[in-house]
């Protein structure tokens, strides 16, 4: 059990910690279409949320942090705004690598990286081996990232290693997935008021709590982070038992 110092006058106090949670950082479109202004603002703007969100896990000691930056689906997208997430996820990448290393984090990318061009490549590759042997927060941003990709990939990995001389299961299949290092999500935050998972960890939700809020993701801040934990930790997890058995 811990307490810690919340950032407005809670009734509750937070005691359950989450070990992985995982965000749709959604909403960012709508924000700026909400001022008059471009969507690449919404954008711009989300990345404050993300430093917000971040630093929160990071001070409350939670181990893994998912983040859905861009869909395989996202390049359906006007080109101009499909070049400008990829800049800004460039930028943010070399302006906060010494931040990564100072607060102790590992830095990961899960996706398919055949399509993502070399120089943005050459920085993911560089800033995980920079942060390889931080042992603090594991901070995973999902680039061109699908569900769906994921399960195949896994599929086919198993595939070209045994060539089908070894039984499938639910294990081996887990093993093979981008997520193989952290444990499923215990909350899946999705911000900007869809119900929808949109094709992120299909797999890795089977057993996670869902908790989806209107708020616009460049409005997602740490009161609403808390309020996110909070809920968290009224769930009852019952992973198929009655609650009597728990
Ligand atoms: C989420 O915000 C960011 C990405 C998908 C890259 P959106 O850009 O989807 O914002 P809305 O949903 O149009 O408001
Ligand atoms: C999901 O948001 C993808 C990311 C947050 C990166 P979208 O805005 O692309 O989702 P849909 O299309 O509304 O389902
Ligand atoms: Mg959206």
């Amino acid at each position: 059990m811990f307490n810690f110092f919340l950032p407005f006058k809670a009734k509750e106090k937070l005691s359950v910690r989450p070990k992985h949670i995982a965000i749709i950082m959604d909403g960012n479109g709508r924000w700026a279409k909400k001022r008059l202004m471009p969507r690449i603002s919404g954008h711009r703007k989300g990345l404050e949320s993300v430093r917000t969100v971040i630093s929160q896990c990071n001070e409350l000691n939670i181990p893994f942090l998912t983040l859905f930056a861009f869909s395989t689906e996202n390049w359906l997208r006007p080109q101009k705004e499909v070049n400008f997430l990829m800049s800004l996820f460039w930028d943010a990448m070399k302006k906060e690598s010494p931040a990564l290393n100072k607060h102790n984090i590992r830095f990961k990318l899960i996706g398919d990286r055949k399509v993502l061009t070399k120089k943005l490549i050459d920085k993911v590759n560089n800033l995980e081996k920079m942060t390889k042997k931080n042992t603090g927060l594991t901070l995973s941003i999902a680039m061109n990232y699908g569900g769906k990709w994921d399960i195949l990939y896994a599929l086919k990995a198993h595939q070209k290693k045994y060539h089908s001389n070894k039984s499938f299961t639910e294990r081996s299949l887990a093993k093979n997935l981008s997520l193989n290092f952290a444990p499923d999500p215990d909350l899946l935050i999705r911000t900007g008021g869809e119900k929808r998972i949109s094709n992120f960890l299909i797999w890795q939700v089977a057993y996670t709590e869902l908790y989806f809020t209107e708020t616009l993701w460049p409005d997602f801040n740490k009161k609403a982070f808390i309020e996110a934990l909070l809920e968290f930790q009224r769930r009852e997890r019952r992973y198929g038992k009655t609650s009597e058995q728990l």
